[in-house]
């Protein structure tokens, strides 16, 4: 049996935070309970919008020792990575549509000393990643097109998470899902087998005072329908 660790992990993603204050943003979602922080970097080609590079990562490295987790939805992608693993990143997760040759991406990102995950548009099938699961720490499934906060979860992605896990069998990998996850879609995600949850606006509405409750709903979410199963 694999003793790989699949207990439920939140990475509140700062695209939802307020940009003036990054840093404090980042300390207060960690105190309240992140487990990881999710860094959305956006290119305005790859997706229509534009959000931060390394140099951002990198000026909020000092703020926390959670890990970095980076979702570059960027395109080209490889001559990018060495500058964000310098930044301080610790996953970096690449989108399978924006790579010609996502093997070699892939690799590159592990010879950078880096988890290397890949993320799956919606329209794109488990299958695109069949022959590159050695090389990967973390399947990202987007649950929206990506591109923007507060989008409406998409519930065909439920049997794609489930599609995943059965693909990955024993493999170490995590199964993060990205976009609309909220109390109400969390314990669909996580009882099709993800264990790693993106949250923006769930995460970071209603400002600092509300991050925790905010986290503890999320979790409890999950919790209480494990106790109904
Ligand atoms: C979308 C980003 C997501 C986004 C999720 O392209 O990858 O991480 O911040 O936001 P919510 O949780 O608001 O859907
Ligand atoms: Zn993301």
């Amino acid at each position: 049996m694999s003793a790989f660790d699949r207990s439920l992990i939140l990475a509140p993603s700062i695209l939802s935070a307020d940009f003036a204050i990054l840093g404090q943003e980042v300390r207060d979602i960690a105190a309240a309970g992140a487990d990881w922080i999710h860094l959305d970097v956006m290119d305005g080609h790859f997706v229509p919008n534009i959000t931060f590079g390394p140099p951002v990562v990198a000026a909020l490295r000092p703020h926390s020792d959670k890990p970095f987790d980076c979702h570059l939805m960027i395109e080209p992608i490889d001559p990018y990575l060495e500058a964000f693993a310098q930044a301080g990143a610790d996953h970096i997760t690449i989108q399978a549509e924006a790579t010609r040759h996502l093997d070699r991406s892939l690799h590159a990102i592990r010879m950078l000393g880096k988890k290397a995950g890949v993320a799956l548009n919606p329209a794109t099938p488990p299958s695109a990643i069949e022959y590159v699961l050695d090389r990967l720490d973390l399947i990202l499934v987007m649950t929206v097109n990506p591109g923007f906060g507060g989008q409406a979860f998409i519930a065909a992605m439920v049997e794609k998470v489930a599609r995943v896990r059965r693909m990955i069998g024993d493999r170490p990998i995590h199964i993060e899902v990205d976009g609309g996850i909220a109390a109400e879609t969390a314990p669909l995600v996580v009882g099709a087998g993800a264990n790693v949850l993106v949250a923006g606006s769930a995460a970071f509405h209603g400002g600092r005072a509300t991050y925790s409750g905010n986290l503890a709903a999320l979790r409890g979410s999950v919790a209480a329908a494990g106790r109904a199963a």
